[in-house]
């Protein structure tokens, strides 16, 4: 159970109490009641204290909280109790029964309610269009019925007046799909009288002030009740209908309205001054709450399925009730006109009467005034009615066309509910739970012939309830082997017997007297029973016991119930049980054309003359009811829930000890606790009890390696040393005290917070581990993914790659695939390893002779890294220029011969180039000269004067050289040690030849091939130093320029180049 259960909170099992005790039992409810904890167990049965106010008791978070769980999982409740048997059911496929007993203002109506609401809150969770059609109806049935059963009596403002038995089917999956109501002896004879402070059915009130203004006229009823003989009494008390609000009358305090009723005050009768005040406000209290209910009951009949045209008829009904009630007979003379006899004091209200029940006025007024009566074979004559006659003929037609009403609203529903379309062979056998909310044990001032039939109701709801626990108890130790130790109690069978007993019994006498020709009174009747019970010890009356006063003599009997003492008078038992209605009434109404009307009366068809069987009195009628009831319930498990009234006041939050003493003595709620242990608080099955409390010993813990479960749970008790205060059934151990199991509860608490911290380990490691094996899967998954990606590059680098080796081009326009990011070295190296095998496939077909040529040219192409536009790289390098003939004609001869003699001076190998050039010194002089490259020095020549060498360098202090990124012939040349050369190659054929790169190329080739430094610099505007002076050299375009030259402006060069 849970924490909040404390000790302080007293004992959630009366089973549990130290002594069985009425000071003990009640030491615990009243410490409970205190603490709003209104449910206690005694077992498996639940005792319920009426709160008289709202508890935050239920809704759908409690009802979440017990669903599913086991009856001492939670702390006591009704949810729990409904639970139980709805698993019962499911589990074990069982009908089920829920017994709410208790007397009048219990709570018993309120508890069904709570157990439908649970019923229909854990069930259909597929939402089954059918299944939610029958739990609205079940739902929505109890506010209707509540409004033509139920009426506010000064113990109760919404006391139920009729029994109420429902059954809801289920089917295999556990969801309701039918159901079906069965009511028991409605107290009609309400409709005309009820006592002081007390009403009518709610629903004359709510018709009256709820319904509409033209509803209102069409039934020729005026709003206020008191108008009528029929709800005059009730007109100015408010109503306890719990349609609107489910509070109604909870937490009003102290009976305000009680002691204004009783006082006579809650009439229209009443006088000015305060009091009115107050009936006014309370008329306008009743006014609204009548008003709210009526809404809510015409709303809840046309969701069950009413047709309009029915609740028409309902209202129809209800208003020629109340019509029926105002009828007023008078003896008219003799007048010579007209003959004497009866009459109706005012006539309209049979016009009314008829126009309502859509019958014949005529046929109305002669069913009033006169009955029928067969004569001998086929004939019939009309006898008149006295006073009195017509009006108890008109009070029995009240009573019985609301009667008929109520058990037609009761059938309307069960057709509707009704399970439809359902085969047991193809959809199971259906389930039942049923929840009996059968009136309360009552004791009114004056009891009368339907307290009787209540009171017998509960006596026998009692011997059941006793039959059952016990039979149940002793079957339980029988199927264990457990010797079975029996408990005195007190067995009300012989209550039982005295009502019921073949002729004897006091219904059989009251039968007897029914059907007895001749006048039988009421006090013949009284003197039977006498004669007949006189030694009873059950059964007393003033002529038994003639000092007891409190009996009035041929009137009163006593019956000890179980629950108390009852005086009964017998005034109007014998016409209550003969319940007897003039066959005129069935037949008018049988035949009016208002069809749901007639189907109320079927046996109005039956003809006069017919010769019927006997009907069967009312009391015959309860007491078969009543036996099948108790056979219908005595077939199923049952469940019970024992209701107590805390106070007579309705008072929240005051429990009256002696009140709730008394109660708790006749519901034999002590008895229940002691044949509860008789012998044995408790008992458990073995893998329960393991499951509970095997943590406190080491064989059990985790779990235990004997032989069986049996074993275990005695090892376990031996080891607290419990062993001896133990019985070990054939499934289940049972514990004698309650100590024991408190013991085990004890150590077992205290080991909760370590097993709390190993689970905590333990669920921490199984997250842990998840997320580890996650973990490890998202990389594999990973790993996988990129081998794939790897395995479906390489494939596709294959597949593109296959047409390489095709010349010329060897693969040169294929494109790389991008690559994983893994593979984006592994594919650098191959584009690398690519780039150098299709240079070599390139180079292998180049002719030795181009060698040199195609070197240069790579060699430039490095050198220029790309920054210069155009560097010739299409043409042929011829290199040795001023030796060619088509080249230099002029002077080609006279160049080779200083070429010759160069070489026998410096002895250099190879020409690498010549070429004119145009060039500026530091003085700002631009001159023709020629240069020649060897591969020993850089010479400066004159051509004019037979190429004269003016300058040489040796080319290995030759450091680099710059040239532009244009299309110019521009080179500077810088050496080591030397002014920079700045000259523009030109005289070139064709003129102005691109060769720029080529001297660029044959110069970084040789300094290659020697291991020389060189530097290229590619640059528009390029530095020089002359004899230390810093310089700038840029080119300039000029279309009319004829040749390039040079100038000068602020110490800076400027090659005017010829740009065509
Ligand atoms: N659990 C509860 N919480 C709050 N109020 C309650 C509870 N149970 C009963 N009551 C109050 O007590 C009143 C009487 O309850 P209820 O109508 O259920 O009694 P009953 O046992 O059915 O009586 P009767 O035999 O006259 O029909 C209710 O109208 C309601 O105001
Ligand atoms: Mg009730």
């Amino acid at each position: 159970m849970e924490d909040h259960e404390g000790p302080e909170c007293g004992k959630a099992d009366f089973v549990l109490l130290d002594q069985v005790t009425m000071e003990d039992f009640m030491r615990n409810l009243q410490l409970r009641f205190e603490k709003g904890l209104i449910y206690t167990y005694i077992g498996e049965v639940l005792v319920s204290v009426n709160p008289y106010k709202q508890l935050p008791l239920y809704g759908p978070e409690a009802i979440a909280r017990y669903q599913g769980r086991e009856l001492y999982e939670r702390p006591p409740h009704l949810y729990a109790v409904a639970n139980a048997a709805y698993r019962a059911m499911k589990r074990r496929a069982r009908d089920t029964c829920i017994v709410i007993s208790g007397e009048s203002g219990a709570g018993k109506t309120e508890a069904s309610k709570h157990i439908m609401q649970y019923i229909a809150a854990v069930t259909n969770p597929s939402q089954r269009a059918e299944v939610e059609r029958v739990k609205d109806v079940l739902l929505k049935s109890t506010c209707v019925l509540e409004a033509f059963g139920n009426a506010r009596t000064n113990r109760n403002h919404n006391s139920s007046r009729f029994g109420k038995y429902m059954d809801i089917n289920f089917d295999f999956k556990g969801d309701p799909v039918g159901g079906h109501i069965h009511s028991y002896l409605l107290e009609k004879s309400r409709v005309l009288k009820q006592h002081v402070g007390e009403r009518n059915f709610h629903a004359f009130y709510q018709l009256l002030r709820g319904c509409e203004e033209q509803e209102l006229r069409s039934l020729h009823l005026e709003r206020n009740p008191a108008l009528y003989n029929f709800t005059r009494q009730g007109a100015g008390l408010s109503s306890g209908a719990h349609c609107v609000s489910a509070g109604g009358s909870v937490g009003r305090g102290p009976a305000f309205w009680d002691r204004d009723s009783r006082r006579g005050i809650g009439t229209p009768r009443a006088g000015p001054g305060p009091a009115l005040a107050r009936v006014v406000k309370s008329s306008s209290q009743a006014l609204e709450s009548d008003e709210n209910s009526h809404r809510a009951v015409t709303e809840a009949m046309r969701v069950i399925g009413f047709q309009c045209e029915e609740v028409e008829t309902v209202h129809r009904i209800l208003a020629a009730i109340l019509h029926l009630g105002n009828i007023e007979f008078v003896e008219t003379e003799d007048n010579g006109l007209q003959k004497g006899g009866l009459a109706v004091a005012k006539e309209a209200l049979v016009d009314h009467v008829a126009e309502l029940t859509a019958t014949p006025r005529d046929l109305v007024l002669r069913s009033l005034l006169a009955r029928t009566v067969a004569s001998g074979g086929r004939d019939l004559i009309e006898k008149g009615h006295t006073v009195a006659e017509a009006s108890y003929a008109r009070d029995a037609c009240a009573k019985a066309v609301y009667q008929r009403l109520f058990e037609w609203v009761v059938d309307r529903i069960n057709g509707i509910m009704e399970a439809r379309g359902r085969d047991p062979r193809r959809d199971g056998k259906d389930t039942v739970i049923g929840v009996l909310d059968i009136y309360g044990f009552e004791v009114f001032p004056v009891n009368s012939f339907e307290q009787f039939c209540i009171n017998y109701c509960n006596e026998k709801l009692q011997q059941l309830f006793i039959q059952l626990i016990l039979k149940q108890e002793q079957e339980e130790y029988e199927r264990e082997g457990i010797t079975w130790q029996s408990v005195e109690y007190f067995n009300n069978a012989t209550i039982v017997e005295l009502v019921e007993r073949p002729h004897w019994g006091i219904l059989a006498v009251l039968d007897e007297a029914c059907s007895a020709a001749g006048t039988i009174t009421d006090r013949i009747f009284l003197q039977t029973l006498d004669t007949h019970h006189r030694h009873h010890p059950h059964y007393s009356s003033r002529q038994l016991c003639p000092t007891d006063k409190t009996m009035e003599f041929g009137r009163d009997f006593r019956i000890k119930h179980y629950a108390g003492d009852v005086t009964y008078s017998v005034e109007g038992f014998i016409d209550k049980n003969r319940d007897f209605l003039f066959q005129d009434f069935k037949r008018l109404l049988y035949n009016s054309s208002d069809p749901t009307l007639r189907a109320m009366w079927p046996d109005g068809q039956q003809d006069i003359t017919e010769v019927t069987k006997r009907p069967l009195t009312a009391g015959t009628i309860f007491k078969n009811s009543m036996v099948a009831l108790v056979e219908n319930l005595a077939s199923k498990e049952p469940f019970y829930v024992r209701c107590i009234k805390p106070n007579e006041d309705k008072e929240p939050g005051r429990l009256d000890e002696s009140r709730c003493r008394h109660q708790v003595s006749y519901l034999g709620l002590l008895e229940n606790v002691r044949v509860r242990r008789a012998g044995f608080a408790s008992r458990q099955p073995y893998p329960r009890f393991l499951l509970r409390y095997k943590m406190t010993c080491e064989y059990t813990w985790p779990n235990h390696l004997l032989g069986s479960d049996q074993a275990a749970v005695g090892a376990l008790l031996e080891q607290h040393g419990l062993q001896g205060d133990v019985a070990f059934g054939h499934t289940k151990l049972f514990i004698r005290s309650p100590r024991t199991l408190v013991t085990l509860e004890q150590s077992r608490a205290q080991l909760i917070p370590i097993i709390v911290l190993l689970l905590q380990k333990a669920w921490r490691g199984t997250l842990a581990r998840w997320h580890c094996r996650r973990l490890r899967a998202v990389y594999t998954i990973m790993r996988w993914f990129r081998r794939h990606k790897v395995r479906a590059h390489l494939a596709e680098l294959q597949r593109r790659f296959q047409a390489a080796r095709q010349p010329p081009l060897y693969g040169r326009d294929l494109e790389w695939p991008p690559p994983p990011a893994v593979l984006q070295p592994f594919q650098d190296t191959c584009q690398a390893l690519f780039c150098r095998w299709r240079a070599r496939q390139l180079v292998k077909n180049i002719p030795p002779s181009d060698m040199a040529q195609i070197k240069a040219k790579v060699a430039a192409m490095g050198a220029l890294q790309g920054l210069r536009q155009d560097w010739g790289c299409q043409r042929a390098w011829a290199r040795d220029y001023l030796s060619s003939g088509t080249d230099n004609p002029a002077a080609s001869g006279l160049f080779t011969q200083r070429l010759k003699a160069l070489r026998d001076k410096d002895g250099f190998g190879a020409v690498l180039f010549s070429s004119h050039v145009r060039k500026v010194n530091r003085f700002r002089k631009s001159r023709d000269r020629a240069l020649l490259l060897t591969d020993r020095h850089l010479y400066k020549l004159d051509p004019g004067r037979q190429y004269r060498v003016m300058r040489s360098v040796p080319l290995d202090t030759v450091t680099g050289l710059s040239v532009t990124s244009g299309r110019d012939q521009l080179v500077v040349l810088h050496a080591r040690g030397q002014d920079d050369l700045v000259v523009c190659l030109h005289r070139s054929q064709p003129p102005l030849d691109n060769r720029v790169g080529e001297l660029v190329g044959v110069l970084a080739s040789h300094c290659r091939g020697e291991g020389q430094a060189l530097e290229v610099r590619v640059s528009d505007c390029i530095p020089l130093s002359q004899r230390g002076a810093q310089r700038l050299v840029s080119v300039e375009p000029r279309p009319e320029q004829p040749e390039p030259d040079f100038r000068c402006s602020r110490g800076a060069f400027t090659l005017l180049w010829p740009s065509r």
